[in-house]
């Protein structure tokens, strides 16, 4: 028995060891201890010897200062590297929540079958603490997730398949309206390309085209809100842990402030001077001497996916009501910068209205 436990664990080490030579944290020339700057003394047998427990456990390297003089005081970190403080990102009000609940493996299959449990999310159940991300190369995400077509997968390759493994319904994976694998479905009408790559990769106000055949990632949207900033979905002063602020109220007033998130990527003087659809800044802005007021994107557009129309057109459904002669709420394209639409908002009928 204990010469099997030896021998187990002597082949981990060699897996581990094989492992991490070509792609981690371990081989990092900054890390001066290599598995000793992170594991300490000589523990039991399944346990990993870390000093600290979970986010803890990370912030000694990537929290503040304080934390990784301590660090580098100890000998574990080279003293010529300075680390991103990742330990305030978790502070600010919009955030994964790494503080509740208790720690993940990196091959722990969610969502919990049992709602009883406290949702939450750790370092790494989206970083693998034993491989690095090379900066230079492709990022794999070496932590487990689900395919688009719902299967578990051990190691995910895209970003998006981590994200998937927890923004899903709870209990039926892959049933409800608004869990992210029916959002990037590729039998959508229209996405931001994060799933199925943009075969354009532009769209008429785009500051900075993307390139036909490339996608996007969750996090190119959901990252922090100072772009000098740690990268990465960790936390925003911005709702919905955006990179920049979005309000989605149906009455609201234009500014570049308002729809900041948006204009990060579509330019807000095209935007507002109609140069796709034409009726952009009439309801952007609405009708100062008509006393119409202006409405948000979220109001037409959805940020993720338009199951049924192009152009990611989805009617917020407590501004935009049914048109009262045809009873219906519905978006036509008829081709670029054209179409029409049966609805009723603040009891103006289309019915249909056509640009
Ligand atoms: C950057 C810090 C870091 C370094 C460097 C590191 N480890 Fe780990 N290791 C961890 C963490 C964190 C865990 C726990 C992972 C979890 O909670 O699932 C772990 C877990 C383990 C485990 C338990 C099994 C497993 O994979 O969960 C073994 C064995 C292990 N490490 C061996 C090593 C060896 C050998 C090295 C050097 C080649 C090494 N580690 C380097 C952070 C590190
Ligand atoms: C002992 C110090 C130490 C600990 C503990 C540590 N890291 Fe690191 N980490 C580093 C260093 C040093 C680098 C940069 C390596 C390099 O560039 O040489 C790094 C790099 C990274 C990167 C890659 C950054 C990039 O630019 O791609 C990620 C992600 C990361 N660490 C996550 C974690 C997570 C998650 C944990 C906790 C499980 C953790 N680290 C624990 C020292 C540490
Ligand atoms: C919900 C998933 C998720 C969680 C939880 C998470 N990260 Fe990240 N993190 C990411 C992603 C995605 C990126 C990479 C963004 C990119 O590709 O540029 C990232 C980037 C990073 C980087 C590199 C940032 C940079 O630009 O310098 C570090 C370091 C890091 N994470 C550490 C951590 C630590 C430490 C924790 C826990 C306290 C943590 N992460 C929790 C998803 C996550
Ligand atoms: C381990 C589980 C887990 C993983 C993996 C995960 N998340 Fe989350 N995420 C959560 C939890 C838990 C919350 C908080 C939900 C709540 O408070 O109701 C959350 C919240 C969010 C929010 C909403 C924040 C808000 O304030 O409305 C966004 C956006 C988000 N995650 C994006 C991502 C992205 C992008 C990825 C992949 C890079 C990802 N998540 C991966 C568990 C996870
Ligand atoms: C083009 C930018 C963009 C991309 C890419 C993107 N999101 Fe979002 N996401 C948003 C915006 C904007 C909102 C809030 C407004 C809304 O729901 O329309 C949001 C909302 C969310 C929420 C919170 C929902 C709620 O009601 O609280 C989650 C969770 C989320 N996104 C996860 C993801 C995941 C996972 C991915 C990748 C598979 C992703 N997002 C890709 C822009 C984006
Ligand atoms: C990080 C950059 C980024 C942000 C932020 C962003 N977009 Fe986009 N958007 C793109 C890219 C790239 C495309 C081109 C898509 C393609 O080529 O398939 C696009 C395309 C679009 C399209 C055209 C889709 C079609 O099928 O015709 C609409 C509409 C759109 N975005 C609306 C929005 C709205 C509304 C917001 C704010 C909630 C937003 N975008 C935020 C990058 C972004
Ligand atoms: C009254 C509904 C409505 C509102 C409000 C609205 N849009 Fe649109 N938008 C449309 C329609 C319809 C199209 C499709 C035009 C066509 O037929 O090609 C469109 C197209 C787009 C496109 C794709 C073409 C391009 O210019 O790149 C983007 C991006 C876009 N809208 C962004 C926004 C942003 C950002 C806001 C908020 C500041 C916004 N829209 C507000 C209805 C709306």
């Amino acid at each position: 028995m204990i010469m099997k436990k030896i021998f187990l664990s002597i082949a981990l080490l060699l897996v581990l060891l094989f492992q991490v030579e070509t792609n981690s944290h371990v081989n990092s020339p900054n890390l001066l201890e290599g598995c000793g700057s992170c594991h300490v003394g000589h523990g039991k047998t399944s346990e990993p010897m870390l000093a600290h427990s979970e986010e803890e456990f990370c912030y000694q390297c990537h929290g503040t200062e304080l934390k990784q003089n301590e660090m580098k005081a100890a000998g574990k970190l080279s003293t010529s590297i300075q680390l991103t403080n990742i330990e305030t990102e978790f502070q600010k009000t919009y955030r994964h929540p790494v503080v509740d609940g208790f720690g993940h493996s990196p091959k722990e299959q969610l969502p919990y079958a049992s709602s009883s449990e406290i949702n939450h999310a750790e370092c790494v159940d989206c970083h693998n603490p034993h491989q690095r991300a090379q900066s230079s190369s492709q990022k794999y995400f070496e932590v487990s997730g689900y395919s688009l077509s719902g299967q578990y997968l051990e190691s995910s390759v895209n970003e998006y398949e981590v994200c998937f493994k927890c923004h899903v319904d709870r209990n039926a994976v892959v049933t409800t309206s608004d869990n992210a694998f029916k959002q990037f479905s590729l039998i959508n009408m229209s996405q931001h390309p994060v799933t199925k790559a943009s075969t354009s990769g532009k769209s008429t106000s785009l500051t900075k085209s993307l390139g036909p055949g490339n996608i996007m990632k969750c996090s190119d949207c959901h990252t922090n809100d100072n772009p000098d900033g740690p990268k990465g979905p960790h936390g925003s002063k911005h709702r919905f842990l955006l990179s920049g602020n979005y309000d989605i109220e149906a009455v609201n007033d234009e500014s570049p402030y308002a729809y900041e998130f948006c204009y990060s990527c579509h330019d807000r003087r095209s935007i507002l001077s109609n140069e796709s659809f034409p009726l952009h800044k009439e309801h952007i802005i609405g009708d100062p001497l008509k006393g119409i007021p202006g409405t948000s994107c979220f109001t037409c557009h959805a940020s993720h996916s338009s199951q049924r129309n192009n152009h990611l057109i989805a009617f917020n459904k407590e501004a935009v009501k049914r048109d009262p002669v045809t009873n219906i709420t519905q978006y036509n394209s008829t081709g670029l910068n054209s179409g029409s639409c049966y609805l009723s908002c603040h009891n103006h009928a289309h019915s249909p209205a056509q640009y």
